[in-house]
Formats: C-alpha cells, structure tokens, sequence
C-alpha cells in the first residue's frame, strides 16, 4: 500500500515541487494549505504533471480542530512535510505578531497531533538564514546559529528549537530538518512554479519579471560589498533538486535508516554565484537581456553564504545535479508560461 504523506503548504512553490517528486517516488499525498499565498489551479498543474491530482484541503495548520478532521479523514497519515510558513523576511518585521502565530503555532499543533496518529516523522522546512553571516565559507551544518536578523528567521530558529525540544522530552517520532539555501527555479514542464504575490522580493522572479517587461528594471542591492564583483553571493539551488532532498529525507525516516532521532542538513549545491553573475548567466542561458541598475545595499542581507553540502551528499545520499543555466532557463520558461496563460 502507497504510503499516505501529509505535506502542509503543498499548494506553495516548494511544496507542490515535492509532492510531484513523493507522488512519482509512488507516495500518496494529502495537501493541507489555506491558500493565503497559492491557488488551487496549483493543484490542477500537479494532476498535469503527474496523473495523479492529490488530495487537498483548504485549512490553516494554526487551526487545530481542523488539522484534527484532516487526519481523521485521512487515517493512517506515514510522515509530513511541513512547508506551511509565512515567508517575507520584509513583512515580518512589519508584521510579526503574524509571523510568530502563522509559524510557531502550526508547528506546535502538528507536533501535538502525530503521536495521537502515530505519524513516523515530520521534515521540517528550515533555512540557511540561521546561521546568519557565517564566519568559515562554505557553511557546514555544524556552524553555531547566530541572533536571526528578522522575526521570520527567528521563527525558523525557534521551530528548529521546538522540534528538538520536544524529541529530548521522548516524544516518539523523528525528525529531518532541511536548512535550504535559495531555491529558485520551476518544474521543467513550466506546470508550476514560483508565484510571487504582487511586487516580487526576491531575486529571480524579480528578474525574470524586469526580462519581460513587466518591471521596468532590476534594482541590485550593493555592489560595494567584500565579494570579487561587489555584489552579495548566495547558493541557487533548482527548487526540483531541492524537492527531490525530500524525498530522500522522508524515506530515510520511514525507513529507519538512521539511528538518530534529530538531523540536520543543509540543501545548496555547494556554488556561490554573485547576483551580477546570476545576471550574466541568465542572460547567456536564454539570450535575453535583463534591464538592471545598482542601487544601494538592502538592510539586513547577509554579504556571503554558500553550503558545504557535503554532509547531505555522504549521509543523505543526495546531490543538486542541475547547472545554474538550466535552472534560469526554467524559470524564464515559466514566466513565459504565466504570460501565455494571461496570468502575469
Ligand atoms: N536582490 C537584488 N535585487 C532584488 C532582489 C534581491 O539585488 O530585487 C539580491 C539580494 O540583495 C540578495 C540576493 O539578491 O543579495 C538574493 O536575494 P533574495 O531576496 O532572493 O534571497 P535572500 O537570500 O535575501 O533570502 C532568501 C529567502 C529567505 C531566506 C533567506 C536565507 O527569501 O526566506 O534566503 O538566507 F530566509
């Protein structure tokens, strides 16, 4: 019998990458997500995808009762994901009573309820956002945790300490958690993908907006930091690598092969690229130019971070494959889709 997956935001950008990877792994999967930053034509591009149309329920995982209806619906629930999270560091600190209710009380309501159901395990959605500015590059999954920067990351932090917590206290279950680096990126059939809700925060939709005309031009945060280039360096991973870590991470759990009961790893391709070198290779993968201006240093980016990802490679036996030119000329091709079907 298919193993049954709860993955909460699944209709989000990471999350529906994975439940297309665990539906074709031969998982079956139950999505949970309220929709505040998705749609259920999400859904509709995973059934393209593959075949298969999850099962979905709009509900909001800071509702208790209703998560309880959902795994009373659907018994026998092996393992969750859990994405669900709100995720703007800038909104954040404008909002963060939101952040700390949307992000904390969802977790703690799962982590009350999987023992009652006897749910195996939970991978956790975290960030490389905990480690802060790192002092040794690339970061390993050892490097101490610094003060978050922003209330979003430090509900990542907190969540990290919630979940430790309560596995120390004997709770029975495991627990993976994914600290992921900048996923960016869609699904090569353009079915899915990332869709930013009004101006883009982040960089790729940003610019694969400005390549189209939708924005006028990119504005690049800084070009005075300490990098060759002089603009911040980060770790792009194609969000279809990173979906498939998942995967692995939840068989892994399942399938008792590991001792312990807490693990940590991080998900990058190990590659720094600047954002002036991110331009340039988007513009060598698919031939268009991207419209962009310096401006100043945005407040709170971290200069540098890439992952030494080689504890997830030995350990969890997995590694990002795509080149950083197929993973642009993904997202264009996506943008390109959202033009095509007159949604942006
Ligand atoms: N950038 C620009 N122009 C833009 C947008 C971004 O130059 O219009 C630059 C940023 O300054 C940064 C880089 O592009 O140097 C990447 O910025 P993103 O906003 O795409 O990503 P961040 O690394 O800032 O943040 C991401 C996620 C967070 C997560 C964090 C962890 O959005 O959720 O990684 O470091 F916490």
């Amino acid at each position: 019998m298919k193993k049954k997956i709860l993955v909460t935001g699944g209709a989000g950008y990471i999350g529906s990458h994975t439940t297309v990877e665990l539906q074709e792994a031969g998982y079956e999967v139950v999505i949970v997500d309220n929709l505040s930053n998705s749609n259920l034509g999400v859904v509709e591009g995973i059934e393209r995808i593959t075949g298969i149309r999850p099962a979905f329920e709009q509900i909001d995982c800071t509702d208790k009762k209703g998560l309880t209806e959902v795994f009373n619906k659907y018994p026998g629930i092996n393992g969750i994901i859990h994405f669900a999270a709100s995720k703007a560091v800038g909104e954040s600190v404008h909002k963060p009573l939101l952040y700390y209710r949307n992000n904390i009380v969802s977790l703690l309501n799962l982590l009350d309820l999987m023992p009652e159901y006897q749910v195996k395990g939970i991978v956790f959605s975290s960030s490389c956002t905990v480690y802060g500015q790192p002092e040794k590059l690339p970061v390993d999954e050892t490097a101490p945790i610094q003060p978050a920067l922003s209330p979003y990351g430090n509900t990542k932090q907190i969540d990290e300490e919630i979940i430790r917590d309560a596995l120390n206290a004997g709770l029975p279950y495991k627990s993976i958690i994914l600290r992921y680096f900048n996923p960016i990126g869609a699904h090569p059939s353009a079915e899915i993908g990332e869709l930013p809700n009004g101006v883009p925060q982040n960089l790729v939709p940003y610019l694969t907006q400005a390549a189209i005309g939708i924005r006028k031009e990119l504005s690049i945060y800084g070009n005075d930091y300490n990098t060759p280039d002089g603009s911040c360096i980060r770790d792009y991973i194609h969000v279809v690598d990173l979906a498939k870590a998942h995967v692995i991470a939840l068989d892994r759990i399942l399938e008792n092969k590991s001792e312990s009961r807490l693990e940590y790893f991080n998900l990058g391709t190990g590659k720094g690229v600047s954002v002036l070198e991110l331009v340039y290779a988007f513009e060598r993968a698919t031939g268009v130019k991207v419209p962009f201006k310096i401006v100043g240093r945005r407040e709170g980016d971290i200069e540098q971070i890439w992952a030494d990802s080689r504890y997830a490679n030995e350990v969890l036996g997995w590694k990002s494959v795509e080149t950083i030119e197929d993973t642009l000329k993904s997202a264009w091709r996506w943008q390109l889709k959202l033009r095509e079907n007159g949604i942006m």
